[in-house]
């Protein structure tokens, strides 16, 4: 069995585990990491104990805040956050579901006035038991997590 990690332990920052495999990319964009500096290392389609199949995403150097980490959970809800400090993890962040969430995601409804009108998204969070939905505050309509994108 080989025990290598498949993507490196890291010094000092953040590890964002057992993301939903298909997830990463609105995460890198809600965290808005293109933008930023940070060393940023991907890994896609892992294999995991827990889950059929998971991305990871390890930050260097910086800390997720915990309105950051809220977010995550939207789209990858068994998401575990660590904060490293000298190659130990010295806190696991506890998770809640933000309220809302606002920009970066585009409404799936074609027809809705954010694609006309120069306005930020902005979607309510609501759950039903496991299952997480969107709404659009704007044209009012329901969309599972796996409907709602970013803009690229
Ligand atoms: N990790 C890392 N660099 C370190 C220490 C840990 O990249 N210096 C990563 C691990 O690879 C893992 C995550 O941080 O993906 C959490 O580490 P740890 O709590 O040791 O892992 P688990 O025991 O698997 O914890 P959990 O099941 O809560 O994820
Ligand atoms: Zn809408």
């Amino acid at each position: 069995m080989n025990k290598t990690l498949s993507v490196s332990a890291i010094y000092n920052g953040t590890v964002i585990d057992h993301i939903n495999s298909g997830q990463a990319i609105k995460i890198i964009y809600l965290l808005g990491l293109l933008d930023k500096k940070y060393k940023v290392t991907i890994g896609l389609n892992l294999p995991s104990k827990r889950m059929n199949l998971k991305d990871i995403i390890k930050i260097e150097n910086h800390s997720l805040k915990n309105e950051e980490a809220n977010e995550i959970t939207v789209f990858a809800p068994e998401a575990t956050i660590n904060i490293i400090k000298d190659f130990e993890v010295v806190k696991k962040i506890t998770t809640t579901l933000p309220p809302n969430i606002s920009g970066i995601f585009s409404c799936p409804n074609p027809i809705c006035i954010t694609h006309s009108e120069t306005i930020e998204t902005f979607f309510d969070i609501t759950t039903h038991g496991k299952q997480v939905n969107l709404v659009c505050k704007y044209c009012e309509k329901i969309f599972d997590r796996n409907q709602v994108n970013v803009n690229i």
